[in-house]
């Protein structure tokens, strides 16, 4: 596998895509207890990028989701970071690098709902959504992809490719 030539989105689009959703969750959300719910690893840079745009105060927490997908997806998800934060009562917003199936993030949900928070978003960079398999939406998203397999700004393919400002397609080497 290897890197497409050009990127799919530059860094400079991202941070202008990154400040507008922030914008709009500032709006949407002022006077609120926030809580940014950063799912990691794929969701750091973006996560780190967007609070750092918010007007509102927010404060900020991770999760940490593995799924056992191997070839056919189970929507089998363990918690290896559960939030620290009590979100009871808390307007949650949580923060992903993109929704594929969806199983990751309906998991991460139904976490979230039964500590009974006041609401719950999710707000994702990317989202493929002719790959989903549950019905499920983010009402947050930056970009929408076709089915392509993207890595950088945080995005892995095996571990690889997280530090790269922009976002690649990873195309089948020749
Ligand atoms: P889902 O459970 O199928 O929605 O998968 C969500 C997770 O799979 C994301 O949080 C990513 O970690 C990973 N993933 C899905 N699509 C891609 C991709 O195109 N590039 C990198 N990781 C991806
Ligand atoms: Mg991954």
């Amino acid at each position: 596998m290897k890197l497409s030539n050009t990127p799919l989105y530059t860094a400079s689009q991202i941070q202008q895509r990154v400040a507008s959703l922030a914008t709009q969750l500032s709006q949407d959300y002022q006077g609120r207890e926030v809580v940014a719910l950063i799912v990691l690893k794929g969701g750091l840079h973006f996560g780190s990028d967007l609070i750092r745009n918010l007007t509102i105060p927010v404060a900020v927490d991770f999760i940490r989701a593995k799924s056992y997908d191997g070839a056919a997806s189970t929507g089998i998800v363990e918690f290896l970071i559960p939030p620290s934060l009590p979100l009871n009562g808390k307007h949650v917003v949580i923060l992903e690098d993109i929704l594929d199936t969806g199983l990751t993030a309906r998991a991460i949900l139904e976490r979230v709902q039964a500590d009974r928070p006041a609401s719950v978003a999710i707000c994702s960079l990317f989202d493929k959504p002719a790959r989903r398999k549950v019905d499920l939406e983010g009402q947050y998203i930056g970009f929408e992809l076709d089915d392509h397999f993207v890595v950088g700004y945080g995005m892995d393919y095996e571990e690889q490719y997280r530090e790269l400002p922009d976002v690649y397609v990873l195309e089948p080497s020749d």
